[in-house]
């Protein structure tokens, strides 16, 4: 068992470069079996836990993977020959499910187990199997446990999704790019991670237009070929640095950005007092007075992302003046506020709403990541705190955010990996 220790109190100063999208690579990487060929993808965090198993679901079902450099592998798909995912592949990750997507559009057929992923409160999948039947497949639920859908052929089709879904979006965009006819995607998710599957996919050939607003159109193409793609930066990881910078006082440039995709983060960290220049590729985010309050309320891009909500929560924590947090995606993410109040912050929770009363200083304390985001917020929380924190549960990190404990280093965190015993359980007793 692994955990961070941080002593916290060092103002985070200097760069950072920020590495590929995860959440577009956990889409794009299942995206590749389209094609019967070779597809190069450059700038993927190949450190993350995520990534690693999605490479490892491809090498399952027949596909070969070469990683070419740290940031680059190759997907070769000639000989993806089998449509089968077993639970102990989909287990550790949501995104798993987009090989149902991916399989049904290779082979019109799937048989994926349910996928896993960090638990934020019921994560249903019927806009994804309305989807798919929509497309004329048809589609089983076995125990609430696997997934097996088949179809004679795809035909494409309008869909209205009742819900802005990010997994529905990509899962439909996969599932139609080689279906007959025209597929329109209604009230489509609109985050950039979304974009950059359909260039992806339009650089093997696929034909996808107006992907990043609500309305997606695919008209499917037999035929999709190899291709050479470069990743987008990762929008949430260059947020959670911003967050660190202000809220441990420090001054710190961000690097591999794309800033327009850190507008609705920037916008509330200078709402809280930071200053944020903007530059081609990159943000500088400092900060040197106390953080003013200020209202996040979460919604689907390009509103303020809740994959940044613990995360802003510890600035808010921090602030001189009440904050409302109002969650409007996720109904269980509040869940770190327990852990960010043994560090002595004063948030009430009711429901999907949290009111923090800043306070002066959080103090370290030992605390858990209750999952990626969640432990993302508590790095900044230990780092701006006085004294020692230690986080437990970190697998959940390590999911998402890659050289974490490198990158704050060098921007002057007192922060460690160190291994520790696992506790006495019944399970160790002779
Ligand atoms: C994606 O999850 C991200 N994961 C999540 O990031 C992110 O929190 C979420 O989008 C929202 O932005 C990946 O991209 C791998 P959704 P996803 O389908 O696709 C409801 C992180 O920390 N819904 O957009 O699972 C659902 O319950 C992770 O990086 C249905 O009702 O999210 C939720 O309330 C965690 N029916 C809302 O839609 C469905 O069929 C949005 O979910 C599908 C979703």
């Amino acid at each position: 068992m692994e955990k961070f220790v941080i002593n916290g109190g060092n103002p985070l100063r200097g760069e950072v470069t920020i590495s590929g999208a995860k959440n577009a690579a956990l889409a794009i990487i299942p995206a590749a079996i389209l094609s019967q060929d070779v597809c190069r993808i450059e700038n993927v965090p190949t450190s993350i836990s995520d990534v690693s198993f999605m490479i490892k679901t491809l090498k399952h079902i027949g596909a070969g993977v070469k990683l070419i450099d740290r940031t680059t592998i190759e997907i070769d798909s000639r000989f993806v020959n089998s449509y089968v995912i077993a639970h102990d592949m989909t287990k550790y990750l949501r995104a798993s499910y987009y090989f149902i997507g991916a399989l049904l559009g290779r082979f019109h057929r799937a048989r994926v187990a349910m996928p896993g992923g960090c638990y934020l409160g019921p994560r249903p999948i019927d806009q994804h199997i309305k989807g798919f039947e929509a497309l004329g497949a048809k589609v089983t639920v076995e125990d609430n446990a696997i997934v097996e859908t088949t179809a004679d052929e795809l035909v494409g089709s309008p869909i209205y999704l009742d819900v802005v879904s990010v997994g529905a979006t990509v899962n439909i965009m996969l599932a139609s790019v080689k279906a007959q006819g025209l597929t329109i995607i209604e009230n489509a998710a609109k985050e950039p991670h979304i974009v950059d599957l359909a260039n992806f996919l339009n650089s093997m050939g696929a034909d996808i237009r107006g992907a990043g607003t609500d309305v997606i159109k695919i008209r499917g193409t037999d035929h999709l070929h190899g291709c050479t793609y470069s990743i987008i930066p990762d929008q949430i990881e260059a947020g959670t640095f911003m967050v660190a910078a202000a809220a441990t006082k420090g001054n710190v440039l961000i690097k591999n950005v794309i800033p327009k995709h850190l507008e609705s983060i920037s916008s509330k960290l200078v709402e809280c007092g930071a200053v944020v220049e903007e530059y081609d590729e990159a943000v500088r985010v400092s900060m040197d007075t106390r953080p003013g309050k200020c209202n996040i309320k979460t919604m689907p891009h390009p509103g303020f992302p809740t994959d940044m909500q613990p995360q802003m929560a510890v600035l808010l924590a921090l602030a001189d003046g009440t904050s409302i947090v109002s969650e409007s995606i996720w109904s269980n993410r509040f869940r770190y506020t327990e852990q960010l109040m043994r560090m002595g912050a004063s948030i009430t929770v009711d429901g999907q709403i949290a009111v923090i009363h800043g306070v002066d200083g959080l103090r370290g304390a030992p605390v858990r990541a209750d999952d990626l985001r969640a432990g993302a917020a508590m790095i900044i929380a230990g780092l701006a705190a006085s004294g020692r924190t230690e986080i437990e549960d970190i697998l959940y990190i390590d999911r998402g955010y890659e050289n974490v404990v490198e990158k704050f280093g060098n921007l002057g965190g007192d922060i460690r990996r160190v291994y520790c015993v696992e506790p006495f359980s019944n399970a160790d007793a002779g």
